[in-house]
Protein backbone atom coordinates (compact mmCIF):
# COMPACT_ATOMS: atom_id res chain seq x y z
CA UNK A 1 0.00 0.00 0.00
CA UNK A 2 1.38 3.66 -0.98
CA UNK A 3 2.75 5.21 2.02
CA UNK A 4 0.38 8.41 1.60
CA UNK A 5 -2.36 5.97 2.37
CA UNK A 6 -1.03 4.18 5.00
CA UNK A 7 -0.67 7.24 6.35
CA UNK A 8 -4.04 8.80 5.51
CA UNK A 9 -5.83 5.45 6.99
CA UNK A 10 -4.00 5.20 9.79
CA UNK A 11 -4.92 9.18 10.83
CA UNK A 12 -8.50 8.84 10.11
CA UNK A 13 -8.54 5.25 12.80
CA UNK A 14 -7.05 6.98 15.10
CA UNK A 15 -9.66 9.94 14.77
CA UNK A 16 -12.60 7.31 14.23
CA UNK A 17 -11.21 5.92 18.01
CA UNK A 18 -10.89 9.10 19.87
CA UNK A 19 -14.36 10.49 18.59
CA UNK A 20 -16.12 6.99 19.70
CA UNK A 21 -14.43 6.86 22.90
CA UNK A 22 -15.51 10.76 23.31
CA UNK A 23 -19.06 9.51 21.50
CA UNK A 24 -19.78 6.82 24.33
CA UNK A 25 -18.78 9.06 27.30
CA UNK A 26 -20.73 12.02 26.35
CA UNK A 27 -23.81 9.71 25.34
CA UNK A 28 -23.66 7.90 28.91
CA UNK A 29 -23.50 10.83 30.80
CA UNK A 30 -25.89 13.24 28.96
CA UNK A 31 -29.01 11.86 30.35
CA UNK A 32 -27.92 11.81 33.74
CA UNK A 33 -26.72 15.43 33.00
CA UNK A 34 -30.17 16.28 31.35
CA UNK A 35 -32.35 14.85 34.26
CA UNK A 36 -30.24 17.21 36.37
CA UNK A 37 -31.14 20.17 34.39
CA UNK A 38 -34.62 19.07 34.60
CA UNK A 39 -35.11 19.12 38.57
CA UNK A 40 -33.22 22.40 38.92
CA UNK A 41 -35.80 23.68 36.46
CA UNK A 42 -38.51 22.24 38.08
CA UNK A 43 -37.09 23.72 41.49
CA UNK A 44 -37.58 27.53 40.21
CA UNK A 45 -40.39 27.08 39.03
CA UNK A 46 -42.02 25.24 41.78
CA UNK A 47 -40.49 27.82 43.46
CA UNK A 48 -42.53 30.78 42.26
CA UNK A 49 -45.60 28.42 42.64
CA UNK A 50 -45.20 28.03 46.07
CA UNK A 51 -44.83 31.90 46.33
CA UNK A 52 -47.71 32.50 45.04
CA UNK A 53 -49.66 29.76 46.94
CA UNK A 54 -48.27 31.36 50.60
CA UNK A 55 -49.31 34.65 49.27
CA UNK A 56 -52.75 34.39 47.88
CA UNK A 57 -55.88 33.34 49.75
CA UNK A 58 -56.85 29.80 47.58
CA UNK A 59 -60.25 29.87 48.47
CA UNK A 60 -60.44 32.87 46.26
CA UNK A 61 -61.69 31.67 42.51
CA UNK A 62 -60.15 33.96 41.03
CA UNK A 63 -56.54 33.24 42.99
CA UNK A 64 -57.15 29.69 41.64
CA UNK A 65 -57.84 30.60 38.03
CA UNK A 66 -54.67 32.49 37.88
CA UNK A 67 -52.50 29.64 39.25
CA UNK A 68 -54.09 26.96 36.93
CA UNK A 69 -53.04 29.41 34.19
CA UNK A 70 -49.65 29.50 35.64
CA UNK A 71 -49.59 25.96 35.34
CA UNK A 72 -50.76 26.00 32.21
CA UNK A 73 -48.11 28.47 30.77
CA UNK A 74 -45.39 26.49 32.27
CA UNK A 75 -46.70 23.48 30.52
CA UNK A 76 -46.34 21.62 34.23
CA UNK A 77 -47.42 18.24 35.88
CA UNK A 78 -47.81 19.52 39.16
CA UNK A 79 -50.02 18.71 42.39
CA UNK A 80 -49.95 19.82 45.81
CA UNK A 81 -50.21 17.75 48.83
CA UNK A 82 -50.65 18.14 52.40
CA UNK A 83 -49.31 15.68 55.08
CA UNK A 84 -51.48 16.65 58.08
CA UNK A 85 -54.81 15.80 56.19
CA UNK A 86 -53.50 13.34 53.57
CA UNK A 87 -55.21 15.11 51.06
CA UNK A 88 -54.54 16.62 47.58
CA UNK A 89 -55.03 19.76 47.85
CA UNK A 90 -54.64 20.66 43.90
CA UNK A 91 -53.32 18.93 40.69
CA UNK A 92 -53.15 19.84 37.37
CA UNK A 93 -52.98 15.63 36.45
CA UNK A 94 -55.97 14.44 35.89
CA UNK A 95 -56.42 10.86 37.27
CA UNK A 96 -56.21 11.04 40.80
CA UNK A 97 -55.40 7.35 41.18
CA UNK A 98 -51.96 7.61 39.66
CA UNK A 99 -51.34 10.26 42.11
CA UNK A 100 -52.86 8.35 45.13
CA UNK A 101 -50.12 5.63 43.70
CA UNK A 102 -47.11 7.87 43.73
CA UNK A 103 -48.02 8.85 47.11
CA UNK A 104 -48.49 5.33 48.89
CA UNK A 105 -44.84 4.19 46.67
CA UNK A 106 -42.53 7.07 46.94
CA UNK A 107 -41.30 8.90 50.43
CA UNK A 108 -42.14 12.23 49.53
CA UNK A 109 -39.72 13.65 52.15
CA UNK A 110 -36.62 12.72 50.42
CA UNK A 111 -34.97 15.45 48.72
CA UNK A 112 -33.20 13.43 45.88
CA UNK A 113 -36.14 11.35 44.45
CA UNK A 114 -35.61 8.69 41.98
CA UNK A 115 -37.81 8.66 38.74
CA UNK A 116 -41.44 7.79 39.42
CA UNK A 117 -42.31 4.77 37.41
CA UNK A 118 -46.05 5.62 35.73
CA UNK A 119 -47.90 2.93 33.83
CA UNK A 120 -45.56 2.96 31.19
CA UNK A 121 -43.46 5.93 31.25
CA UNK A 122 -41.22 7.60 33.94
CA UNK A 123 -40.90 10.90 35.11
CA UNK A 124 -38.35 12.97 36.65
CA UNK A 125 -39.57 14.68 39.76
CA UNK A 126 -38.77 17.74 41.95
CA UNK A 127 -40.84 18.23 45.59
CA UNK A 128 -40.43 21.47 47.46
CA UNK A 129 -41.66 21.30 50.86
CA UNK A 130 -43.76 23.91 52.39
CA UNK A 131 -45.10 25.54 55.24
CA UNK A 132 -48.76 26.53 55.83
CA UNK A 133 -49.94 27.52 59.27
CA UNK A 134 -51.80 24.50 59.46
CA UNK A 135 -49.40 22.19 58.67
CA UNK A 136 -46.85 20.64 55.96
CA UNK A 137 -47.44 20.41 52.75
CA UNK A 138 -45.46 19.57 49.31
CA UNK A 139 -45.39 20.86 45.74
CA UNK A 140 -44.78 18.12 43.59
CA UNK A 141 -43.43 18.80 40.08
CA UNK A 142 -43.07 16.15 37.56
CA UNK A 143 -41.88 16.08 33.79
CA UNK A 144 -42.21 12.62 31.96
CA UNK A 145 -38.58 11.04 31.16
CA UNK A 146 -39.86 10.51 27.10
CA UNK A 147 -39.51 14.35 27.03
CA UNK A 148 -36.37 14.39 28.09
CA UNK A 149 -35.30 11.62 25.83
CA UNK A 150 -36.28 13.37 22.68
CA UNK A 151 -34.29 16.30 23.79
CA UNK A 152 -30.97 13.25 24.05
CA UNK A 153 -31.81 11.68 20.61
CA UNK A 154 -31.79 15.20 18.82
CA UNK A 155 -28.42 16.28 20.79
CA UNK A 156 -26.78 12.97 19.97
CA UNK A 157 -28.36 13.18 15.95
CA UNK A 158 -26.25 16.97 16.12
CA UNK A 159 -23.64 15.31 17.85
CA UNK A 160 -23.23 12.46 15.30
CA UNK A 161 -23.58 15.00 12.56
CA UNK A 162 -21.11 16.71 13.89
CA UNK A 163 -18.88 14.16 14.03
CA UNK A 164 -19.03 12.85 10.93
CA UNK A 165 -18.42 16.27 9.01
CA UNK A 166 -15.72 16.51 11.36
CA UNK A 167 -13.75 13.06 10.03
CA UNK A 168 -14.96 14.56 6.47
CA UNK A 169 -12.56 17.76 7.67
CA UNK A 170 -9.81 15.02 9.15
CA UNK A 171 -9.67 12.62 6.76
CA UNK A 172 -9.09 15.92 4.00
CA UNK A 173 -6.91 17.37 5.68
CA UNK A 174 -4.65 14.55 6.15
CA UNK A 175 -5.00 13.14 3.15
CA UNK A 176 -3.58 16.93 1.82
CA UNK A 177 -0.83 17.22 4.90
CA UNK A 178 0.50 13.27 3.94
CA UNK A 179 0.52 14.16 0.16
CA UNK A 180 2.29 17.61 0.89
CA UNK A 181 4.76 15.22 3.01
CA UNK A 182 5.27 11.88 0.49
CA UNK A 183 5.07 14.54 -2.53
CA UNK A 184 8.79 15.17 -2.43
CA UNK A 185 9.74 11.33 -1.77
CA UNK A 186 8.11 10.53 -4.60
CA UNK A 187 10.44 13.14 -6.64
CA UNK A 188 13.35 11.88 -4.68
CA UNK A 189 12.84 8.67 -5.40
CA UNK A 190 12.47 9.40 -9.39
CA UNK A 191 15.94 11.60 -8.43
CA UNK A 192 17.81 8.24 -7.29
CA UNK A 193 16.37 6.72 -10.60
CA UNK A 194 18.33 9.25 -12.48
CA UNK A 195 20.81 8.85 -10.64
CA UNK A 196 20.85 5.55 -11.12
CA UNK A 197 20.48 5.41 -14.94
CA UNK A 198 23.89 8.22 -14.89
CA UNK A 199 21.65 11.17 -15.63
CA UNK A 200 23.10 13.92 -13.74
CA UNK A 201 22.29 16.47 -15.95
CA UNK A 202 18.76 15.99 -15.60
CA UNK A 203 18.49 16.06 -11.56
CA UNK A 204 15.69 18.95 -10.64
CA UNK A 205 16.06 20.74 -7.65
CA UNK A 206 12.85 19.60 -5.14
CA UNK A 207 10.91 21.92 -2.84
CA UNK A 208 10.86 20.11 0.41
CA UNK A 209 11.64 21.35 3.94
CA UNK A 210 13.30 19.57 7.21
CA UNK A 211 14.76 16.26 6.67
CA UNK A 212 13.19 15.76 3.05
CA UNK A 213 15.32 18.60 2.31
CA UNK A 214 18.46 17.55 4.20
CA UNK A 215 18.17 13.86 2.53
CA UNK A 216 17.42 15.54 -0.70
CA UNK A 217 20.76 17.59 -0.22
CA UNK A 218 22.86 14.31 0.59
CA UNK A 219 21.48 12.94 -2.67
CA UNK A 220 22.58 15.74 -5.06
CA UNK A 221 25.68 15.44 -3.24
CA UNK A 222 25.94 12.10 -3.62
CA UNK A 223 25.15 12.30 -7.45
CA UNK A 224 28.30 14.83 -7.77
CA UNK A 225 30.74 13.04 -5.92
CA UNK A 226 29.68 9.86 -7.86
CA UNK A 227 29.80 11.88 -11.12
CA UNK A 228 33.42 13.40 -10.46
CA UNK A 229 34.44 10.15 -9.63
CA UNK A 230 33.40 8.32 -13.13
CA UNK A 231 34.84 11.74 -15.03
CA UNK A 232 38.01 11.00 -13.36
CA UNK A 233 37.71 7.44 -13.99
CA UNK A 234 36.83 7.75 -17.55
CA UNK A 235 39.96 10.55 -17.89
CA UNK A 236 41.94 8.35 -16.12
CA UNK A 237 41.51 5.31 -18.70
CA UNK A 238 41.99 7.98 -21.18
CA UNK A 239 44.96 9.66 -20.00
CA UNK A 240 46.20 6.06 -19.08
CA UNK A 241 46.10 4.63 -22.21
CA UNK A 242 47.55 7.46 -24.28
CA UNK A 243 50.26 7.62 -21.90
CA UNK A 244 50.69 3.53 -22.02
CA UNK A 245 50.43 4.05 -26.08
CA UNK A 246 52.91 6.48 -26.61
CA UNK A 247 56.13 4.30 -25.54
CA UNK A 248 54.45 1.23 -26.66
CA UNK A 249 54.35 2.76 -30.46
CA UNK A 250 57.76 3.90 -30.02
CA UNK A 251 58.67 0.66 -29.08
CA UNK A 252 56.96 -1.21 -32.35
CA UNK A 253 58.56 1.19 -34.82
CA UNK A 254 61.57 0.25 -33.80
CA UNK A 255 61.74 -3.26 -33.09
CA UNK A 256 59.78 -3.53 -36.76
CA UNK A 257 62.58 -1.38 -38.23
CA UNK A 258 65.50 -3.46 -36.84
CA UNK A 259 63.28 -6.35 -37.62
CA UNK A 260 62.89 -5.85 -41.59
CA UNK A 261 66.62 -4.61 -41.73
CA UNK A 262 66.23 -0.94 -41.86
CA UNK A 263 67.88 0.07 -39.07
CA UNK A 264 71.30 -1.46 -39.35
CA UNK A 265 74.65 -1.31 -37.33
CA UNK A 266 74.61 2.15 -34.99
CA UNK A 267 71.22 3.16 -35.87
CA UNK A 268 69.83 -0.30 -34.76
CA UNK A 269 71.85 0.35 -31.41
CA UNK A 270 71.11 3.55 -30.73
CA UNK A 271 67.23 1.74 -31.63
CA UNK A 272 67.63 -0.77 -29.12
CA UNK A 273 68.56 1.97 -26.43
CA UNK A 274 65.35 3.80 -27.00
CA UNK A 275 63.63 0.70 -26.49
CA UNK A 276 65.50 -0.19 -23.11
CA UNK A 277 64.37 3.66 -22.47
CA UNK A 278 60.60 3.59 -23.56
CA UNK A 279 60.30 -0.31 -21.66
CA UNK A 280 61.48 1.51 -18.34
CA UNK A 281 59.53 4.23 -18.70
CA UNK A 282 56.54 1.88 -19.72
CA UNK A 283 57.30 -0.13 -16.47
CA UNK A 284 57.57 3.01 -14.13
CA UNK A 285 54.15 4.21 -15.23
CA UNK A 286 52.60 1.07 -14.88
CA UNK A 287 54.23 0.87 -11.58
CA UNK A 288 52.71 4.34 -10.36
CA UNK A 289 49.41 3.26 -11.54
CA UNK A 290 49.54 0.37 -9.52
CA UNK A 291 50.65 1.93 -6.58
CA UNK A 292 48.00 4.83 -6.71
CA UNK A 293 45.32 1.62 -7.23
CA UNK A 294 46.55 0.82 -4.23
CA UNK A 295 46.69 3.83 -2.03
CA UNK A 296 43.06 3.95 -3.30
CA UNK A 297 41.78 1.16 -2.30
CA UNK A 298 43.89 -1.32 0.39
CA UNK A 299 43.91 -0.63 4.17
CA UNK A 300 47.17 -2.31 4.86
CA UNK A 301 49.81 -0.97 2.31
CA UNK A 302 49.86 1.33 4.92
CA UNK A 303 52.25 0.86 7.94
CA UNK A 304 52.14 3.37 10.07
CA UNK A 305 54.62 4.41 13.08
CA UNK A 306 56.20 7.19 14.85
CA UNK A 307 58.93 8.93 12.25
CA UNK A 308 61.92 11.38 13.92
CA UNK A 309 61.03 14.39 11.53
CA UNK A 310 64.27 15.37 11.72
CA UNK A 311 66.05 11.74 10.89
CA UNK A 312 63.42 11.47 8.13
CA UNK A 313 64.54 14.93 6.63
CA UNK A 314 68.09 13.62 6.93
CA UNK A 315 67.16 10.69 4.37
CA UNK A 316 64.92 13.02 1.94
CA UNK A 317 68.31 14.73 1.74
CA UNK A 318 70.61 11.64 1.56
CA UNK A 319 68.69 10.75 -1.57
CA UNK A 320 68.37 14.21 -2.84
CA UNK A 321 72.01 15.29 -2.89
CA UNK A 322 72.78 12.81 -5.51
CA UNK A 323 70.31 13.84 -8.06
CA UNK A 324 71.29 17.50 -7.36
CA UNK A 325 74.67 17.06 -8.04
CA UNK A 326 73.82 15.41 -11.37
CA UNK A 327 72.39 18.36 -12.32
CA UNK A 328 74.60 20.75 -10.92
CA UNK A 329 72.26 22.11 -8.61
CA UNK A 330 72.23 22.59 -4.96
CA UNK A 331 70.18 21.58 -2.07
CA UNK A 332 69.88 22.95 1.28
CA UNK A 333 68.02 22.66 4.33
CA UNK A 334 67.42 25.99 5.62
CA UNK A 335 65.73 25.30 9.14
CA UNK A 336 64.66 22.40 11.16
CA UNK A 337 62.46 21.83 14.02
CA UNK A 338 62.71 17.95 16.41
CA UNK A 339 58.88 16.82 16.19
CA UNK A 340 57.59 13.35 15.89
CA UNK A 341 55.33 12.34 13.70
CA UNK A 342 52.80 9.07 12.80
CA UNK A 343 53.09 8.04 9.38
CA UNK A 344 54.56 5.05 7.15
CA UNK A 345 57.97 6.33 6.53
CA UNK A 346 58.70 4.45 3.15
CA UNK A 347 56.00 5.76 1.69
CA UNK A 348 56.10 9.39 3.21
CA UNK A 349 59.83 9.38 1.95
CA UNK A 350 58.35 8.73 -1.64
CA UNK A 351 55.35 11.58 -1.48
CA UNK A 352 58.45 14.08 -0.21
CA UNK A 353 61.10 12.66 -2.92
CA UNK A 354 58.21 13.39 -6.07
CA UNK A 355 58.06 16.81 -4.80
CA UNK A 356 61.79 17.18 -4.48
CA UNK A 357 62.79 15.30 -7.41
CA UNK A 358 60.75 18.23 -9.29
CA UNK A 359 61.78 20.58 -7.71
CA UNK A 360 65.48 19.73 -8.71
CA UNK A 361 64.22 19.30 -12.69
CA UNK A 362 62.50 22.89 -12.14
CA UNK A 363 65.19 24.65 -10.39
CA UNK A 364 67.72 27.06 -12.39
CA UNK A 365 69.90 26.41 -9.37
CA UNK A 366 68.77 26.11 -6.18
CA UNK A 367 66.17 24.20 -4.26
CA UNK A 368 65.38 25.02 -0.35
CA UNK A 369 63.68 22.27 1.95
CA UNK A 370 62.32 23.68 5.83
CA UNK A 371 60.63 21.93 8.48
CA UNK A 372 58.93 24.54 10.21
CA UNK A 373 55.81 24.99 12.62
CA UNK A 374 53.21 27.73 12.34
CA UNK A 375 49.78 28.45 13.81
CA UNK A 376 50.46 24.99 15.39
CA UNK A 377 51.39 23.54 11.90
CA UNK A 378 53.97 21.41 11.32
CA UNK A 379 55.36 22.75 7.68
CA UNK A 380 57.84 20.57 5.61
CA UNK A 381 58.13 23.23 2.74
CA UNK A 382 60.43 22.43 -0.62
CA UNK A 383 60.82 26.11 -2.47
CA UNK A 384 62.90 26.37 -5.56
CA UNK A 385 64.16 29.03 -7.76
CA UNK A 386 62.53 27.60 -11.75
CA UNK A 387 60.23 29.43 -13.34
CA UNK A 388 57.09 28.06 -11.24
CA UNK A 389 53.90 26.39 -11.57
CA UNK A 390 52.47 26.48 -15.47
CA UNK A 391 49.39 28.71 -14.77
CA UNK A 392 47.04 26.26 -16.36
CA UNK A 393 47.63 23.53 -14.51
CA UNK A 394 48.27 24.82 -11.05
CA UNK A 395 44.28 23.99 -10.52
CA UNK A 396 44.75 20.53 -11.02
CA UNK A 397 48.15 19.79 -10.24
CA UNK A 398 47.50 16.25 -8.42
CA UNK A 399 44.89 15.49 -10.59
CA UNK A 400 46.14 11.88 -12.00
CA UNK A 401 48.93 12.34 -15.79
CA UNK A 402 48.01 16.15 -14.86
CA UNK A 403 51.39 17.52 -16.61
CA UNK A 404 52.85 20.96 -17.31
CA UNK A 405 55.56 21.55 -20.21
CA UNK A 406 58.02 20.41 -18.98
CA UNK A 407 56.19 17.66 -17.26
CA UNK A 408 57.34 13.63 -17.26
CA UNK A 409 53.77 11.53 -16.55
CA UNK A 410 51.99 13.49 -14.12
CA UNK A 411 51.42 11.06 -11.84
CA UNK A 412 54.13 12.04 -9.50
CA UNK A 413 51.70 14.54 -7.21
CA UNK A 414 48.96 12.42 -7.62
CA UNK A 415 50.79 10.21 -5.70
CA UNK A 416 52.28 12.38 -3.39
CA UNK A 417 48.80 13.63 -2.78
CA UNK A 418 47.60 10.25 -1.89
CA UNK A 419 50.05 9.81 0.46
CA UNK A 420 50.04 12.81 2.53
CA UNK A 421 46.16 12.72 2.91
CA UNK A 422 46.37 8.80 3.68
CA UNK A 423 48.75 10.22 6.72
CA UNK A 424 46.38 12.86 8.10
CA UNK A 425 48.61 15.87 6.20
CA UNK A 426 47.17 18.36 2.97
CA UNK A 427 49.51 19.18 0.45
CA UNK A 428 49.69 22.82 -1.41
CA UNK A 429 50.86 24.15 -3.94
CA UNK A 430 51.58 27.69 -5.20
CA UNK A 431 54.13 29.87 -7.20
CA UNK A 432 56.33 32.33 -4.72
CA UNK A 433 56.86 36.26 -5.50
CA UNK A 434 60.33 35.10 -7.08
CA UNK A 435 58.11 33.05 -9.41
CA UNK A 436 60.05 29.36 -8.29
CA UNK A 437 57.28 26.61 -7.26
CA UNK A 438 56.67 26.12 -3.39
CA UNK A 439 55.29 22.92 -2.17
CA UNK A 440 54.18 22.17 1.76
CA UNK A 441 53.04 19.43 3.92
CA UNK A 442 50.82 20.51 6.99
CA UNK A 443 50.51 18.50 9.77
CA UNK A 444 48.11 19.47 12.67
CA UNK A 445 48.60 16.51 14.58
CA UNK A 446 52.25 16.06 15.99
CA UNK A 447 53.81 16.08 19.00
CA UNK A 448 57.56 17.57 20.50
CA UNK A 449 60.46 15.43 20.28
CA UNK A 450 61.49 15.86 23.87
CA UNK A 451 65.17 12.78 23.45
N1 LIG B 1 58.76 22.51 -8.75
C1 LIG B 1 58.01 22.68 -9.82
N2 LIG B 1 58.12 23.79 -10.58
C2 LIG B 1 57.32 23.96 -11.65
N3 LIG B 1 56.40 23.09 -12.07
C3 LIG B 1 56.27 21.95 -11.38
C4 LIG B 1 57.04 21.70 -10.21
N4 LIG B 1 56.65 20.49 -9.71
C5 LIG B 1 55.69 20.04 -10.55
N5 LIG B 1 55.44 20.90 -11.53
C6 LIG B 1 54.46 20.73 -12.61
O1 LIG B 1 53.52 19.79 -12.18
C7 LIG B 1 53.35 18.77 -13.12
C8 LIG B 1 52.97 17.48 -12.42
O2 LIG B 1 54.03 17.00 -11.67
P1 LIG B 1 54.13 15.46 -11.38
O3 LIG B 1 55.27 15.21 -10.49
O4 LIG B 1 52.79 14.99 -10.97
O5 LIG B 1 54.39 14.85 -12.82
P2 LIG B 1 55.68 14.81 -13.63
O6 LIG B 1 56.81 15.34 -12.83
O7 LIG B 1 55.38 15.52 -14.91
O8 LIG B 1 55.85 13.27 -13.91
P3 LIG B 1 56.20 12.10 -12.87
O9 LIG B 1 54.96 11.28 -12.77
O10 LIG B 1 57.31 11.39 -13.46
O11 LIG B 1 56.55 12.76 -11.58
C9 LIG B 1 54.66 18.70 -13.80
O12 LIG B 1 54.49 18.16 -15.09
C10 LIG B 1 55.06 20.17 -13.85
O13 LIG B 1 54.47 20.81 -14.95
MG1 LIG C 1 57.24 14.50 -10.90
Amino acid sequence: MKLQYQLTLAFTTLLVIIMTVAGIIIYSQMLQMLIKDEQRQLEDKGELIVNFILSEDLNNTTNVQRLLQMLEQYNLQVFAYDEGSKRIIFSSIPNMKKIEGWIADYDLNNPEQPLWQGKEDQYVVSIIPFYSPSATQQLVLLTPLDDLQEVQKSLINRLFLIFIIGIVVAVLLSHYLTMKLVTPLTKLRHQLKKIEKRQFDEMEEIKATGEIKEVEQSVVEMANELNNFIQSQHHFFQNASHELKTPLMTIQGYAEGIKDGIFEGEDAERGLNVMVAEINRLKKIINEIILLAKLDSEADIYHVKKVNVEQFIEKVMERAIPIANDQNKEIILTKITNHILSFDEGKMLQAVMNIVTNAIRHAHQRVEISVRTENNQLRIEVVDDGNGIDEDVIQKLFHRFVKGKSGETGLGLAIARAIVERSGGIIKAENTINKGAKFSILFTKHEKNTD
